[in-house]
């Protein structure tokens, strides 16, 4: 049996002997419900390991003591207060310190890991000589790619050579997470097991203490200086085609960190502090951080004890209602989806079938999720749903028709929301008994990927739905955000007038290509003509049409013809651009072609200015909100930060002067919203 062997001098640290003189350190960070590497932490831990030198007990065995998990990583508040490069590589270096300590040290060492053991949780592992993982729970990653960064505490030094270039490459390059199965056979663990055998299993580890694992064959020899030049130029063609380096360069640092230092262990810890710091101060690096937190800051918009839910009960199996179905099945809720129709039931089933196969692969786990998920022609879920989502079709008097049927006969207390796009609540719930209780979760399509929720309400609506519909999408991992019943909300609204502008570049004769690659170059996650011929021509003229008749928006004449002729985009396999079954069909570029001059600014500038006009309208609280609205919602460059950001970063005086010249050369479209004049950001 563990026991203390001493008054616990550490706050985040719990360290006890076993009868075998086995040291078992549980990190439990003070006051908070998982474990980070801050400063303090850390501190604590390089004192308790000079004590272990000293002490010299059989072997030490890391694990946590919260239930959330071993470790989640550095402490990313930090990352936010940095000083200068200096500071952010004295920082850096300090963590290494602590590491390279625990690697050094006389005994064998064990990570035992539960949960998530990510960025610097992970390296903290790898700086053990043996990792030992619960088959069921641990998750392991180095996600430090996604903040700009990548590993810094000799984690990119550590773990090539223990489980060779491409697999330690892939894994910090995308920054993915890796099930302890998955890990086990990559050797990035030593074993996986059974939560009731994996404090045997470490103890055995200790007291047999074998040759520590390492990369073999191949895979060891593209570690070696004659080969990591050409896998470094493969690995950078590869990245080039997912990010460009001006706008995310951490991946590319990490592949030259590889490529020029591999073979030159203790050079490269150096370097890596180095490289570290140099991105974390970096624009990139500060803005995802920031994304990040107002990420943190939408989830905590939603508090899931607000709202007892266990069964939800859809209306409509299309596009969206079908995949709002299987997503709420997917995160562990009963659901009910009901259609008209039972092609389109069988349909609903199917697509569901082919998320959870590529979600959860194992076929024990998709039949367990397809068992939650209920085709229900007749709407009986209705009485025992406690939310209960419309999306039917974009229509009044059939929305309004459906209501006054579901209404009366949900629970007492259940909600009633609607995935409307474009009809105001205050129209929609006209035929309600409790018109207040109506709210609108608009969802965003692709469901299953798009995180964003806008959950739209009236002045009136009443504050406690609000509050449960905030916590139904905690439910089913979603961010939630309250939006004012006004056309288009946020989304649709900034993301119409900027499409708009793209098909008038099309309609004056600039190729569609040459539109799309300057969104790119700015950072987009798609251009815009691509993306109107993905939502479909038909809805991006039937919302444009909508928004046109209180916004400052006209609808290009060139979209009416494309609709009337049939081109309905990607759907109907031609649009601005052709497909063939689905997939885009190569176009011939022009390389000589030189664009106008403003093209970009004369797309963006219309997204910014609606960013500024939502913000003014109020059609969001504020201005953060509004940029984390629109990054998840839209994906705008999210190493810009955000649109308000950018316009902040860029100064907004400067930017509402090129607004003004845009609107001198291509007229009123582009008048500056009333927002850049007053004191609002
Ligand atoms: P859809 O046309 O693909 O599907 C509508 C489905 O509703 C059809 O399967 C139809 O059989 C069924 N339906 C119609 N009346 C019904 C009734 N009385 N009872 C049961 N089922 C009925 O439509 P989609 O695209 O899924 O849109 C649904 C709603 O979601 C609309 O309000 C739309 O504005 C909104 N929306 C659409 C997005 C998109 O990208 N398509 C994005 C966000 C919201």
């Amino acid at each position: 049996m563990a026991q203390q062997i001493t008054e616990q001098p550490y706050k985040n640290w719990r360290l006890e002997r076993d009868d075998h003189d086995i040291a078992w350190l549980y990190a439990d960070k003070a006051e908070a419900s998982a474990n980070v590497l801050s400063a303090d932490v850390l501190e604590e831990l390089y004192e308790i390991l000079s004590q272990l030198q000293r002490d010299r007990p059989q072997g030490l065995i890391i694990l946590s003591a919260k239930r959330s998990g071993f470790i989640l990583g550095a402490d990313i508040n930090e990352f936010t207060t940095l000083g200068g490069q200096a500071d952010a590589e004295a920082l850096i270096g300090r963590g290494q310190a602590v590491l390279d300590r625990l690697e050094a040290l006389d005994m064998p060492t064990v990570a035992l890991i539960q949960g998530f053991a990510l960025g610097g949780g992970m390296e903290l592992a790898l700086a053990c000589r043996y990792r030992i993982a619960d088959e069921d729970s641990a998750k392991l990653g180095l996600p430090e790619v996604k903040l700009g960064i990548h590993p810094g505490f000799g984690g990119t030094v550590r773990l090539p050579p223990l489980i060779g270039a491409p697999a330690a490459m892939d894994m910090m390059l995308t920054g993915r997470m890796i099930s302890s199965r998955a890990a086990a056979k990559m050797g990035l663990v030593d074993y996986a097991v059974p939560e009731r055998r994996l404090k045997d299993a470490a103890k055995h580890l200790v007291l047999q203490s074998p040759v520590p694992k390492k990369a073999k064959g191949w895979q060891a020899w593209v570690n070696h200086d004659l080969l990591r030049p050409l896998m470094a130029m493969y690995l950078r063609k590869q990245v080039s085609g997912k990010a460009r380096k001006d706008h995310y360069p951490a991946p590319y640092a990490m592949i030259d960190l590889w490529a020029e230092h591999m073979s030159d262990p203790r050079r490269m810890m150096r370097e890596e502090a180095a490289s570290v710091a140099r991105l974390v101060i970096g624009d990139t690096a500060q803005n995802l951080v920031r994304v990040f937190f107002l990420q943190e800051r939408m989830k905590a918009l939603g508090n899931k004890r607000d709202l007892d839910v266990k069964h939800v009960h859809v209306i409509g199996g299309g596009v969206m209602g079908g995949d709002i179905a299987a997503w709420c099945a997917l995160r562990g809720l009963t659901v009910t989806i009901q259609d008209r129709n039972h092609e389109t039931l069988a349909r609903v089933m199917k697509r569901a079938h082919s998320l959870y196969k590529k979600k959860l692969k194992l076929p024990r786990l998709v039949m367990g999720v397809m068992d939650r998920l209920i085709p229900d022609i007749h709407g009986h879920g209705v009485a025992k749903a406690d939310v209960v989502i419309e999306a039917i079709f974009e229509n009044i008097e059939a929305k309004q028709g459906l209501y006054k049927e579901v209404e009366p006969r949900m629970k007492p207390g259940a909600i009633l929301a609607t995935n409307t796009s474009s009809i105001p609540l205050e129209v929609l719930r006209e035929v309600l008994a409790q018109p207040t209780r109506l709210v609108g979760l608009h969802f965003f399509n692709p469901v299953a990927k798009m995180q964003l929720v806008e959950i739209v309400r009236n002045d009136d609506t009443d504050a406690e739905v609000v509050k449960q519909a905030m916590a139904f999408c905690r439910h089913i991992d979603r961010l939630p955000l309250p939006v004012k019943s006004a056309p288009g909300f946020l989304v649709n609204r900034v993301l119409m007038p900027y499409l708009l502008e793209a098909v008038h570049l099309v309609e004056e004769g600039v190729p569609a290509w040459a539109v799309d690659k300057a969104a790119l170059d700015f950072g987009m996650p798609m251009g815009p003509i691509e993306l109107a011929d993905t939502v479909g021509l038909d809805i991006c003229q039937s919302v444009a049409t909508i928004l046109s008749q209180q916004l400052n928006v006209e609808v290009p004449q060139r979209l009416k013809q494309m609709v009337d002729s049939g081109k309905l985009g990607r759907k109907s396999g031609q649009g601005f651009y052709s497909y063939a079954d689905g997939k885009k069909v190569k176009q011939e570029i022009d390389k000589e072609y030189v664009p106008p001059r403003d093209i970009t600014d004369r797309m963006m500038f219309r997204f910014l200015n609606e960013a500024m006009a939502c913000l003014r309208e109020g059609i969001v609280e504020e201005a953060d909100l509004l940029d984390g609205g629109v990054i998840f919602g839209t994906g705008f460059a999210p190493f810009r930060g955000g649109p308000m950001h950018y316009i902040q970063e860029r100064g907004r005086d400067d930017l509402r002067r090129t607004l003004e010249n845009l609107e001198h050369n291509h007229g009123g479209r582009f008048k500056p919203d009333r927002g850049w004049y007053d004191g609002n950001d």
